[in-house]
């Protein structure tokens, strides 16, 4: 497969390989697998990702949360992923991991994200349909996909951080009302998943999943994806998941290649030895999930 454009490329008569999120969960939803959507915030990951879908021939997207952009810098992460998008053939979507505000998503669009999501899930539902549609608004004009988030996910993900008490699981007919009111592309969904590293083994509601499925029929996104048994995964995707999120898994894959190789050659004054084994790790754990998630070969 070829490079696509965006609508919006197509408009301006740039040609960008990058791909909208839309264009990619219409296929999903055809072929009945999920995105990978990994996130980044330096080369050796950026690369890692790219490397991982080129060699699985796998749609994916790539995200950027708000320590992301607040680390690697917003200018670089999109250069950085356009870059490894032109270098590889399958489609690539640049996607705005948990939006904040309508300010940041501007920002967003403006540097050339082809997905956003706006996480209004600590607003009142009201409140959240109100942000989340004006951000559909603006995007939607542009060929930007919008994902939403209703229903508290549990846990950290860089600077967002939600503890048990108030992390609360997604309302089957608040997520009826949600979708037809705001037009999202996809919906981030709490089900019993968590950022970051899992104490004991996340148990998820599959009937919940199944039932918000049943009453939006929209493209449902998994966050906080690590350590969640492959076999839930899969389960979760035959109930209409069609991106799941993976963060923590990559960074434990990347650090202990990391870790190993500092003690292996502790006299070592290269970083690019150190690094370099640690991409590879970090992209052997991508193909791995890629599987899984049933997108390998897709593209
Ligand atoms: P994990 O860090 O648990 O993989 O979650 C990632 C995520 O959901 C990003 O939004």
């Amino acid at each position: 497969m070829g490079f696509i454009t965006t609508d919006l490329d197509f408009k301006r008569g740039i040609r960008m390989p990058l791909v909208s999120l839309r264009e990619v969960l219409e296929r999903a939803e055809e072929g009945g697998y999920a995105v990978g959507a990994f996130n980044c915030n330096n080369m050796e990951i950026v690369q890692a990702i790219a490397e991982a879908a080129e060699m699985e021939r796998a749609p994916v997207v790539i995200q950027a949360s708000q320590g992301a952009l607040k680390y690697a810098g917003l200018n670089y992460i999109v250069s950085l992923v356009r870059a490894a998008a032109e270098s590889i053939r399958v489609p690539v979507v640049l996607h705005l991991d948990h939006g904040t505000d309508r300010e940041q998503v501007l920002k967003a669009l403006r540097a050339g994200f082809t997905s956003v999501m706006i996480d209004g899930s600590k607003y009142p539902l009201e409140e959240n349909i109100a942000v989340t549609r004006q951000v559909v608004e603006v995007a939607r004009p542009m060929g930007v996909s919008v994902e939403g988030e209703l229903g508290r996910i549990m846990g950290t993900e860089d600077n967002i951080q939600v503890d048990g008490q108030e992390a609360f699981f997604t309302d089957p007919e608040e997520a009826q009302r949600f979708v037809a009111e705001t037009g999202v592309d996809a919906l981030a969904v709490a089900v019993g998943t968590a950022h970051g590293v899992y104490k004991g083994e996340p148990r998820l509601d599959f009937d919940r999943l199944k039932r918000i499925r049943e009453l939006t029929r929209i493209p449902l996104v998994l966050h906080g994806s690590s350590g969640v048994p492959d076999e839930a995964i899969r389960r979760a995707v035959s109930l209409g998941v069609r991106k799941v999120n993976i963060d923590t898994d990559i960074r434990l894959a990347f650090l202990q290649k990391v870790r190993e190789e500092l003690d292996r050659r502790p006299e070592e004054i290269d970083p690019r030895r150190i690094l370099g084994p640690a991409r590879e790790a970090a992209r052997e754990a991508i193909r791995y999930k890629m599987r899984v998630f049933g997108c390998a070969g897709r593209a």
